[in-house]
């Protein structure tokens, strides 16, 4: 099929990019702004056509959805830190991205495919969120997915577009931006780096290798049913500060580098998700969160070309920004 792909330069779409392209066959298309996370870089070995553009610029989504079939949109302002500092990207790309690609889908017939996030369901201390569990975002980024979510809703109800949801927990793998816990941890640790831990570090993530989100989304782009929203958790649970210590482990680093330091504003204690239905579509993970972390340590090891821009650009003031100390 021709697959547009939105955000296709990011970590989690440009994943799903190279199996559509490499396993599929497909006819993949990127549209993707190009934001300090979205990288030309990590297409380089995926056969695509590239759009620069934003979600929300109707003339870019124009020239990029002629003659697709179908559309995932993974762009996104992705970083909850991020949002606690400045929500105002979160709401343009969100809520008015979101919007724009709804509009072009609906005039053309195109199949939709939202690219959501098991934080919409908020924290939860036992059991696990299904589809059916109410929406109960805490932060701007949440809240914001939340909304798109909604809104992807009410063109199923009202227009009969073909779309569906899929939720996905905590990805982690080779391309993720080095903001987020795991790629943060490997670089400090690899450079010997603090390690910053928020609060007492209990908090839970559902951990999911980023090739099984991506085999996830697809199997409801090519499975799903229109209107339905499909979780696609992780198959193991773990809390912040035992994964730093693995990092700490498999880096070879000293424990004595981690550090807990002040907290997130309103900070979600456990996400989990169950993925009964998603199972239920043939899907399932395949790749255990101890495999998956060595996996991703040594990807990080073997490709500096990688990050070392990033290390040396945006990254280090931000960085600096939000820890109030310096990349060594
Ligand atoms: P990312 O931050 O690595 O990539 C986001 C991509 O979107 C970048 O290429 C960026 O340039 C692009 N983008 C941002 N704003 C845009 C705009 N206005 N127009 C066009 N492109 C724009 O994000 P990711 O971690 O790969 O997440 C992808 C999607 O998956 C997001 O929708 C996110 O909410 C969702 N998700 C992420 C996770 C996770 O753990 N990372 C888990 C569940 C769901
Ligand atoms: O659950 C899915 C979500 O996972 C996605 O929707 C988001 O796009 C993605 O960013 C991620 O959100 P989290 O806030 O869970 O991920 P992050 O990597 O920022 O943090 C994971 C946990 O680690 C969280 O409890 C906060 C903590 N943390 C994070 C950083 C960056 C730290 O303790 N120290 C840190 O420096």
């Amino acid at each position: 099929m021709r697959l547009l792909v939105c955000g296709g330069a990011g970590f989690i779409g440009s994943n799903f990019a190279r199996i559509r392209a490499r396993d599929h066959g497909d006819d993949v298309v990127v549209l993707d702004k190009l934001t300090y996370a979205g990288r030309r870089e990590n297409l380089r070995d995926v056969e695509h056509r590239f759009v620069h553009g934003a979600i929300e610029d109707p003339a870019a989504v124009a020239e990029a959805i002629d003659g697709a079939d179908a559309l995932v949109n993974f762009a996104a302002e992705t970083h909850v830190d991020r949002s606690i500092a400045a929500p105002d990207a979160f709401v343009q790309t969100q809520m008015e991205g979101t919007y724009a690609l709804l509009e072009a889908a609906r005039e053309r017939a195109v199949r939709y495919v939202q690219v959501s996030t098991d934080e919409v369901y908020g924290s939860i201390e036992e059991g696990s969120f299904t589809e059916t569990s109410p929406l109960n975002p805490s932060s701007p980024y949440s809240a914001t997915k939340a909304g798109a979510d909604l809104l992807v809703g009410s063109y199923v109800h009202t227009y009969g577009l073909e779309g569906a949801i899929v939720r996905g927990s905590n990805a982690y793998g080779p391309y993720q931006y080095p903001e987020k816990l795991i790629p943060l941890m490997v670089l400090n640790a690899l450079h010997g780096d603090a390690l910053p831990v928020y609060g007492d570090g209990m908090q839970v993530r559902n951990w999911l290798f980023v090739e099984d989100f991506a085999r996830g989304i697809g199997r409801v782009l090519d499975h799903g049913l229109p209107g339905e929203a499909y979780n696609v958790g992780g198959p193991d649970e773990c809390a912040n500060i035992e994964v730093v210590r693995r990092i700490v482990e498999l880096t070879g680093a000293d424990e004595s580098v981690i550090e807990h330091v002040p907290d997130r504003p309103g900070h979600d204690r456990r996400y989990s998700l169950s993925s009964d239905k998603t199972r239920a579509l043939g899907w399932e993970p395949q790749v255990r969160f101890a495999e998956g972390l060595e996996r991703t340590v040594a990807w990080y090891r073997d490709n500096g070309w990688w990050w070392e821009p990033i290390r040396s650009g945006e990254y280090r003031a931000y960085y600096e920004r939000q820890y109030g100390r310096a990349l060594g």
